[in-house]
């Protein structure tokens, strides 16, 4: 496993993460079996970087990481928890007793005594401009209760508005063969300022595997389901904010840009070939899903070698709605 430095966090994180939104909700049923077995195989073959958050089947994924974090020298991971979405999206709510019970309940759920980085998770836009915000997040550093913070952002403004901030250690944001916008100004600046990118929705929600098609139904409980226009939170989470018949067609012509690797594996393989991410945290279902993003750091050069492919594809069939948006 390759591994990557964020500077401004100290940390030492594997190129591939394992992101774990699946094993709280919102994806159809992981059971608590299926979800340990993942993150041991995940682990076992050196990721040590797990992203999580407080809502991801309200506190579902956390209690899982924690029973896991029994089993391992916990010392060895560094586990990514979010907060800020247990309360209406308003922010009114992001006080220092707010963050304070938030990050209490993230404390008991994984079994840690401070959480190694929190973040932000997707905060209103006038967030990233209080601070009194950043002032209570250096207070709970300096009183133990995390290590370190970061924010999760919608847009590229955000991130370079989070990037700005001094302790601002990591900002994680959507980046994918279907999401090139980071490309122009949020990865250069993260590199400069040695702040880590964390790169989520590798896959654009499972698209870029190029296995879905027309007839695919998505369980009732899936997201891919009932959040396709932004029914239950941004729309730019699900399928990263393609719509479904275009992407299908993006897909196809992904899948054909090479033949050497599943789509999946090569769709993770072009972000890992940009040095300013510093880890990718597709979330799998399966360990076979699981295996296939694994496989992602043995081809950052087949990864490289597609990219005028890949941006081929963003000018044809996606540019005009994404770029502008996000
Ligand atoms: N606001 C935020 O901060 C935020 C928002 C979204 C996600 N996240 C984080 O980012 C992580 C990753 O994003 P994501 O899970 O939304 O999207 P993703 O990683 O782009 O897509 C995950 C889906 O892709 C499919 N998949 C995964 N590996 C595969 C493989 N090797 N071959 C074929 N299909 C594969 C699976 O679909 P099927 O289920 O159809 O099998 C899986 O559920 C999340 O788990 C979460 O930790 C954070």
């Amino acid at each position: 496993m390759e591994n990557r430095q964020i500077q401004r966090a100290n940390f030492t994180v594997s190129a591939l993460g394992l992101g774990t939104w699946q094993l709280g909700g919102d994806w159809g049923d992981v059971s608590e079996e299926q979800a340990l077995e993942i993150l041991g195989n995940a682990y076992g073959a050196g990721v040590n970087f797990f992203d999580t958050a407080d809502v991801y089947g309200d506190g579902r994924s956390e209690r899982i990481i924690g029973s896991f974090l029994k089993t391992i020298d916990k010392d060895k991971v560094i586990v990514a928890t979010k907060m800020g979405r247990r309360a209406p999206l308003d922010s009114s709510f992001y006080t220092y007793e707010n963050f304070s019970a938030w990050i209490d309940r993230s404390r008991t759920n994984l079994g840690v005594d401070s959480l190694d980085l929190t973040q932000l998770h997707c905060p209103p836009d006038e967030v990233f401009d209080i601070e009194s915000v950043y002032d209570d997040l250096d207070r709970l550093v300096d009183e133990g209760a995390i290590k370190k913070y970061g924010v999760s952002v919608e847009t590229c403004s955000q991130a370079l508005r989070a990037i700005k901030r001094p302790k601002v250690a990591t900002v994680q944001i959507i980046f994918n063969a279907f999401r090139l916008k980071p490309l122009d100004e949020v990865l250069p600046s993260a590199k400069e300022a040695g702040v880590g990118i964390i790169a989520r929705i590798p896959l654009a929600s499972g698209l870029l595997s190029g296995k879905y098609t027309k007839e695919t139904i998505f369980s009732q409980d899936d997201h891919r389901n009932y959040n396709r226009k932004g029914e239950a939170f941004d729309v730019g989470e699900t399928f990263s904010g393609v719509d479904y018949e275009v992407g299908l067609q993006a897909a196809k012509r992904f899948a054909n840009l090479q033949n050497a690797v599943a789509p999946a594996t090569a769709a993770i393989a072009w972000i890992l070939s940009h040095d300013a991410v510093s880890t990718v945290i597709p979330g799998a279902r399966n360990i076979s899903q699981l295996k296939g993003n694994l496989a992602a750091t043995d081809y950052l050069d087949l990864g490289a070698s597609i990219d005028t492919g890949v941006v081929d594809i963003y000018d044809q069939y996606l540019r005009s709605s994404i770029h502008p948006r996000w």
